[in-house]
């Protein structure tokens, strides 16, 4: 699997805003569109392109278009706060949805949402969740577009910890992974450390 690690320094700047304990959560997700928008910019530098004819002011010449724009799926509930920088960034793509809940005795995503084109064969996803954690709820969430045709994913989060980048690994499916940092490891509550917390709450609030 190819891991990509944004360490630009912007990039840092925002990660390290989202990870402090005092940052409201105004400053949280405003850090979180801004840093998905250099983690997207940095997974569509392998997009394949197309020329088109187009005519400037002055003269006629070639264009350039992405020439299979992914499908975005968005990981909910966290996932949500990267949906809006993606969809900036790539205007011709459309969307999927679903939703997770970790259960928070056995680690376990529990699926609640599902909205998925049938076929995705063909069809480049990108896939979006600021935290890969044991990797349960990333893995749950590829493995229900692998089973429905798709042969390219791109995972973007923000956080990754080395245990869930090896399970996403080790599952063999055709994945890639965008993330502006892979932490030290997880805690005995399955938190990524130093990590940011529950991305979700510090979002949308507890639950
Ligand atoms: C968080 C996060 C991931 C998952 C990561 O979501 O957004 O989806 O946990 O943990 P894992 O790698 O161990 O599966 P959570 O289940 O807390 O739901 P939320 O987005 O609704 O807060
Ligand atoms: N989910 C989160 O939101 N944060 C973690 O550290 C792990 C899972």
């Amino acid at each position: 699997m190819d891991v990509l690690v944004v360490d630009h320094p912007l990039a840092q700047t925002r990660l390290t805003a989202m990870r402090k304990s005092e940052t409201d959560s105004g400053v949280f997700r405003a850090s979180l569109h801004e840093l998905t928008t250099m983690v997207v910019y940095e997974a569509a530098r392998s997009f394949a392109t197309e020329s088109y004819p187009i005519t400037t002011p002055v003269a006629p010449t070639e264009g350039t278009r992405l020439a299979n724009p992914p499908l975005i799926v968005p990981v909910l509930r966290a996932g949500l706060g990267m949906a809006d920088s993606a969809l900036a960034l790539l205007p011709e793509s459309s969307m999927g949805f679903v939703g997770l809940a970790r259960d928070e005795h056995t680690y376990e995503p529990r699926a609640y949402m599902e909205s998925l084109p049938g076929d995705l064969s063909g069809q480049p996803v990108l896939v979006l969740d600021p935290m890969l954690a044991t990797g349960g709820s990333l893995l749950h969430c590829c493995k229900l577009l692998v089973d429905r045709g798709c042969t390219d994913v791109i995972v973007c989060c923000v956080l990754a910890a080395p245990e869930g980048v090896r399970r996403l690994e080790e599952s063999g499916l055709p994945l890639r992974l965008v993330t502006a940092s892979i932490d030290e490891g997880l805690n005995d509550k399955m938190y990524i450390v130093p990590g940011l917390g529950d991305a979700g709450d510090r979002q949308f609030g507890g639950m």
